[in-house]
């Protein structure tokens, strides 16, 4: 091939601020890295964390608990979910989102998505008229947002309460409206691969006073919810506090004091990753044979990865696109591969609920491609990447020819 390979790194994130490692540091050295254990006078790093990820998105409440998938599954139980009760979600997100929902002891029922891999709002329909859920797990899959006053309009006209799935949308909008601010509550994953990074780590959001109450007594607050500030009062807690179990899953001092100047720095952090995005999805515009995904201008996203398509080719031929991507250096997934791969699966692997037929979703899944884009990569390396996932899918269509 007569292309240079690629030798950056997709899965090396950026090193944390300096300002970060110093109080990184200082929380180290006053040994309270226990959310409660403060001395006179001192605020927690997480209860800074909360009030501060409360501000940023304009919501009345925040909970800091210990992952993405934790804060699905507490929301969940805290919207009221029974056991064996039905919750829709995405056919096409990624294992945790499933997961939470069963955790929870929720059934998941699966709604089609679009070639433009948001959920499919005519299946939304039907699921909800089929199978009665009242609840909806929206995940915002890869940071594609679904026309978000449709959705609401339907899930209001049927009673369905919305629960986002923020982990790929922290700092993305829909009209100008923060995503996480159009469901009965958001949760978000501070994970390494997204957009603010402590290793593990989850946000919940609500502007509903008993739904946050009972997140942070499952969180595991005790009774000492009353230093929580981005949280209701005493009394509403008085409401809960003896019939909400504790499922212990709180973020610790340290990881929020991480956290902190980097959620103080993520409108530029999306700016940068934005303009690699379009470096990449720029060049594509040059290719016959990729398609990606189109975006709605009411749609404010974050470019954190980056999903295409190449809907003639066969499924040996995304093998050996993916394989020669791979051989210069570029790390493709691919979501129509039938075993799940890393952290990539499709909900053929989810065998621990019900098999649902999505032939839609499927067939879009079979040629979907899927890169990350770490902010550590230059433009200039963007600019390379893209010629040559292009490069690869222009040999790969003739060598069939
Ligand atoms: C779409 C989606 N939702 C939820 C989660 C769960 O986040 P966490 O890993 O923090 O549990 C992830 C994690 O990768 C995800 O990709």
């Amino acid at each position: 091939m007569s292309i240079s390979a690629f030798t950056g790194v997709f899965t090396q994130q950026e090193a944390l601020p300096e300002v970060a490692q110093q109080a990184a540091l200082a929380q180290l050295a006053s040994g309270r890295l226990h959310r409660y254990n403060t001395v006179e006078g001192e605020t927690a790093e997480t209860v800074l964390l909360e009030q501060e990820f409360a501000e940023y998105m304009g919501a009345k409440y925040c909970l800091a608990c210990t992952s993405g998938g934790y804060a699905l599954h507490i929301g969940l139980l805290a919207l009221g979910l029974e056991k064996g009760e039905a919750v829709m979600t995405n056919a096409y997100t990624l294992s945790p989102v499933p997961g939470a929902i069963v955790n929870a002891g929720g059934v998941p029922v699966l709604v089609e998505i679009t070639d433009d891999l948001v959920l499919d709002l005519e299946d939304l329909v039907l699921k909800i008229e089929q199978s009665g859920a009242k609840k909806l797990m929206l995940s915002h899959m890869r940071g594609y947002l679904v026309d978000m006053t449709a959705l609401m309009a339907i899930c209001d006209q049927h009673g369905v309460d919305v629960i986002e799935d923020c982990a790929h949308t922290m700092g993305a909008s829909w009209n100008g409206i923060k995503s996480g601010k159009f469901g009965k509550i958001a949760c978000y994953s501070t994970q390494t691969y997204k957009h603010i990074n402590s290793g593990e780590g989850g946000l919940i959001i609500s502007d509903d006073e008993d739904i946050i109450a009972k997140c942070v007594l499952h969180s595991g607050s005790y009774m000492l919810y009353e230093t929580h500030t981005a949280a209701p009062s005493a009394e509403v807690f008085e409401r809960h506090k003896y019939i909400t179990p504790n499922f212990s899953g709180r973020m610790d001092n340290l990881r929020a004091a991480i956290l902190r100047p980097q959620l103080a720095n993520l409108d530029q952090s999306i700016e940068r990753w934005n303009k690699r995005y379009h470096i990449i999805a720029e060049c594509f515009k040059q290719s016959d044979v990729i398609v990606y995904g189109q975006r709605s201008d009411a749609e404010y996203f974050v470019g954190s990865s980056l999903q295409f398509r190449l809907p003639t080719f066969s499924v040996q031929q995304m093998l050996d696109y993916v394989a020669a991507c791979n051989e210069l250096g570029v790390v493709v997934k691919w979501f129509g591969e039938q075993a799940p791969k890393g952290y990539t699966s499709n909900h053929h692997s989810w065998q621990y609920i019900n098999p649902q037929p999505c032939p839609k979703t499927d067939k879009t899944l079979s040629t979907l491609c899927d890169i990350r884009i770490p902010l550590t990569f230059t433009e200039a390396d963007c600019q390379h990447i893209s010629e040559i996932l292009c490069y690869c899918a222009e040999f790969i269509n003739q060598q069939e020819q």
